[in-house]
């Protein structure tokens, strides 16, 4: 398999036939289904664990294992769960306002609640289930607990922004690092919002090859690979896969909410905002009713996680009542390159294929 241009040093790390990584992607889409399905086609499909209590990890990894006995990938998020709700009242009554269409109670004269800080006891059930690919958003895992997974023989990934990120997450002990240009959907993977405040905003091209050139472990590049020629792209910049989220969410083994994937079909590349009314940190997302009319409200979210543990009430509401307006509708830049309902192990295998043909025959088939 030495000379296929896709095997290269990550696939042999990781144990996997493709540079194909499916995003783990916190908050549903990622279903064991999903996730099985990337990694039985060759790929490397991730449970986005982030906001699961750990025993429904537990779960999933295992309802994964049933189904493939192929790599897999769990992500967390790495980043300090400190609420800090100095600016609650302000905030929760601009909340109280946007979400009063969809019937939710307002909350501005009660108690905020308290974020639960999971990472630990997530990371314990990833150890005891021994799942071989740990990654993390928004920081590297804390060392004690990278070491003890390297350790174990298991792999770690963080996603970075920037090349100094690069060089914090391979000094933290990073396997492989996942290079996130700002088309990316989804929440930055910046660790410093004080110092970017709208995460690092470098486009997947102008990333891709400076954190290459600068890191001595395998880079995935994400952010806008939808298919082949995003995935020849990503290698001939110099990583050794991509990384893909976006173009999974309309899978159909994708747990995304109908209206979010209707939306998804529906919009264009310039639909997208970096916002941080969702959760309090920057992530590109559709701009729907609820972006445009916080983005007005004239004041800042609460960090995160408050200003997330915040909008949840809403966004639970929207999901229930079947409401694109007011949920996280997470998005890349190219969405009018997804396709509705394909089969998963399809798009890795089309993905790959035309990849195949660019890198080897410089045609796209
Ligand atoms: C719906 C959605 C949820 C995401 N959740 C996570 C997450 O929990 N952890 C993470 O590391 N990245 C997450 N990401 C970002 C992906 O890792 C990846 O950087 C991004 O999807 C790449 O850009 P693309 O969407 O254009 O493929 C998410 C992306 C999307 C679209």
């Amino acid at each position: 398999m030495s000379d296929d241009p896709l095997y290269t040093p990550l696939c042999r790390l990781l144990g996997i036939e493709l540079p194909i990584l499916q995003a783990g992607m916190a908050g549903g889409p990622t279903t064991p289904e999903l996730v099985a399905a990337v990694s039985e086609a060759g790929g490397l499909g991730t449970l986005g664990a982030a906001y699961m209590e750990p025993e429904a990890i537990r779960e999933a990894v295992r309802a994964i294992r049933r189904l493939t006995a192929k790599p897999f990938g769990v992500n967390l998020f790495a980043a300090p769960m400190r609420d800090d709700y100095s600016r609650y009242r302000e905030v929760q009554a601009v909340l109280d306002r946007l979400a009063a269409p969809l019937g939710v109670p307002p909350r501005a004269g009660i108690e905020p609640v308290p974020t639960p800080d999971r990472l630990e006891r997530q990371f314990e059930v990833l150890m005891e289930e021994g799942v071989p690919v740990i990654s993390t958003a928004f920081a590297p895992l804390p060392e004690r607990l990278a070491r003890a997974a390297r350790d174990a023989g298991r792999h770690v990934a963080t996603m970075v922004t920037t090349v100094e990120e690069a060089e914090i997450a391979e000094a933290a002990g990073c396997d492989f690092l996942v290079a996130q240009g700002s088309d990316a959907g989804g929440h930055r993977g910046t660790f410093d919002v004080e110092r970017h405040p709208n995460g690092a905003l470098v486009g997947t091209f102008s990333l891709v090859p400076q954190v290459a050139d600068r890191a001595g472990i395998p880079v995935a590049a994400a952010g806008g690979v939808m298919d082949g020629r995003g995935l020849a792209a990503a290698l001939l910049l110099g990583a050794q896969g991509a990384q893909l989220g976006t173009r999974f969410l309309t899978a159909a083994e994708s747990g995304a909410h109908a209206a979010y994937r209707e939306a998804l079909l529906a919009s264009r590349e310039d639909d997208t905002v970096v916002t941080r009314w969702f959760s309090g940190r920057p992530a590109r997302a559709l701009r729907n009713r609820f972006v445009a009319e916080a983005e007005r409200a004239g004041i800042e979210p609460m960090p995160f996680p408050s200003h997330n543990t915040a909008t949840g009430p809403m966004r639970r509401e929207a999901a229930r009542q079947g409401d694109a307006g007011y949920m996280a509708l997470w998005s890349g830049q190219a969405p009018r390159l997804l396709t509705r309902d394909t089969p998963a192990a399809d798009i890795v295998r089309e993905i790959a294929a035309q990849a195949r043909a660019l890198l080897t025959r410089g045609r796209a088939n």
